[in-house]
């Protein structure tokens, strides 16, 4: 009997949550805390994903035989080397690793070292100093906080009173808090951005199906920054010779470089990658699977992905490579976020969702939730067709809602048959972007 516990509660831990069902190696799931979607697929538990005692008592009571961790907070407070240490097995890096993605300063100076190709950059202490670097080498620049901020630490600044005001902000205003302690400034990039998620052990590094995420909240990458606000898979301008070159220029040096600091990385590693017309740039290191790319990638993923994980936290990867790897569906995906009405910014919670089991019914679309809640208890019925039927109510519970998710011969078609899923989802206030995958077709 294999027990596997997923810590999460968004959309990319659903499409884990469903993943990993699909496994033979898989007997039981447990999610802490999951959502509403999630609780057709593993038992939920109340524990938070910060609650490290909790979270080690659970798995300890359980004996659970694989952790995975979604989030990056519990990757960046030693969730892994808490469990590592009490013998359980963690997918995900060790406090240390983490701070590829804690802290920018880190992530860069490291990229400086090893020579990983990255935007020029300063890294400052004093508001002062910030602020006359910035009129020395102009506009467009890029301000980022140093510490984690929920997605929100990086100001992208067109003019100098923009870069300014994003200086002032963070790091005497403190609006990240400490993660303000300290700033880079970097140079701004131009260019198609692609995410390479990577499973390493530290030995071998096996990279996913390239996507590319939509962060701005309104079509054409006008409005705020968002947690992401849909992806598709796989990215036209990825090449086969790209996808060699970001290998041997980022990926390589970027893990050579971190056992050489004597960081021994298991898990999952993301370049958010800029290409731009002298080559691939990294733009950041996330140390766990991306959301929303991982709603377009999984689904395109024919391989079992506990076995995938199994390998890494074994130190098999290399193994597991000569024995196939992963294969993959040739497939486009495309994930489209359904957003509760004034999401990024405030927005109301306890709105019911209606068709979700309309959409669910198409063919080859899943709908993965987010934030949302399930109530009562009303029991599977089957339809005509034979298909078990969700009747369960669900309502909104966060800021994004589902994930809906659709594969096609091209992406054209995946897109197609997406937005024909979207359509017949409702809730107040919704609310999505309608050019998901454009990027894909124009290219
Ligand atoms: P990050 O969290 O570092 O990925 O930054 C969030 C977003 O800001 C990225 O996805 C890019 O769209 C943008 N960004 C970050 N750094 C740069 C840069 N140097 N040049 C242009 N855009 C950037
Ligand atoms: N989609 C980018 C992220 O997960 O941070």
């Amino acid at each position: 009997m294999r027990k596997i516990l997923v810590i999460g509660s968004g959309g990319r831990e659903h499409t884990l949550v469903w993943k990993i069902a699909q496994s033979e190696l898989a007997d039981k799931i447990f999610c802490a805390p999951g959502n509403g979607g999630i609780e057709r697929l593993a038992e939920c538990i109340n524990i938070e994903t910060e609650d490290m005692p909790g979270l080690l008592d659970f798995a300890l009571h359980e004996k659970i035989d694989l952790t995975v961790v979604g989030p990056e907070l519990p990757l960046a407070f030693g969730l892994v080397d808490q469990f590592e240490k009490a013998g359980l097995r963690i997918f995900g890096p060790t406090k240390k690793a983490a701070r590829l993605e804690s802290s920018k300063v880190f992530a860069k100076e490291l990229m400086r070292k090893y020579e990983v190709p990255t935007a020029n950059f300063r890294i400052f202490e004093d508001a002062q100093e910030a602020k006359n670097y910035i009129n020395q080498t102009g506009v467009p620049c890029v301000v980022k906080a140093d510490g984690l901020a929920a997605g929100k630490g990086v100001i992208v600044c067109e003019t100098a009173q923009e870069a300014e005001k994003a200086v002032n902000s963070i790091m005497e205003d403190r609006i990240f808090g400490d993660a303000g302690k300290r700033i880079i400034i970097e140079d701004y990039l131009e260019g198609e951005e692609a995410s390479i998620i990577v499973l390493t052990d530290s030995n071998e590094a096996i990279l996913l199906a390239s996507s590319q995420d939509y962060k701005r909240v309104f079509d054409g990458d006008k409005g705020k920054n968002t947690g992401g606000m849909g992806a598709y898979s796989p990215t036209p301008f990825v090449t086969k010779d790209l996808f060699q070159e970001i290998r041997k220029q980022i990926i390589n040096p970027t893990i050579t470089g971190l056992v050489k600091e004597g960081i021994d990385y298991k898990g999952v590693l993301y370049f958010g990658l800029m290409i731009t017309k002298d080559g691939p740039r990294v733009l950041e290191f996330n140390v766990r699977f991306g959301d929303p790319e991982t709603e377009a990638v999984l689904p395109r993923l024919n391989s079992d992905l506990v076995e995938a994980m199994l390998a890494t936290t074994n130190r098999q990867l290399a193994k597991f490579s000569r024995f196939g790897g992963l294969q993959w569906d040739n497939r486009a995906c495309i994930c489209v976020v359904c957003a509760s009405g004034g999401y990024p910014g405030k927005y109301e919670k306890g709105k019911e969702i209606c068709g979700l089991e309309e959409a669910q019914g198409l063919s080859d679309i899943v709908v993965f939730h987010a934030g949302t809640l399930r109530l009562g208890s009303t029991a599977l019925t089957t339809s005509r067709s034979g298909q078990a039927n969700d009747t369960y109510k669900y309502t909104t519970n966060g800021g994004r809602v589902l994930g809906v998710t659709g594969l096609g011969n091209t992406i054209k078609e995946a897109r197609e048959r997406t937005y024909q899923a979207v359509k017949m989802i409702h809730f107040e206030g919704m609310h999505c972007r309608r050019d998901i995958g454009d990027k894909a077709i124009k290219n």
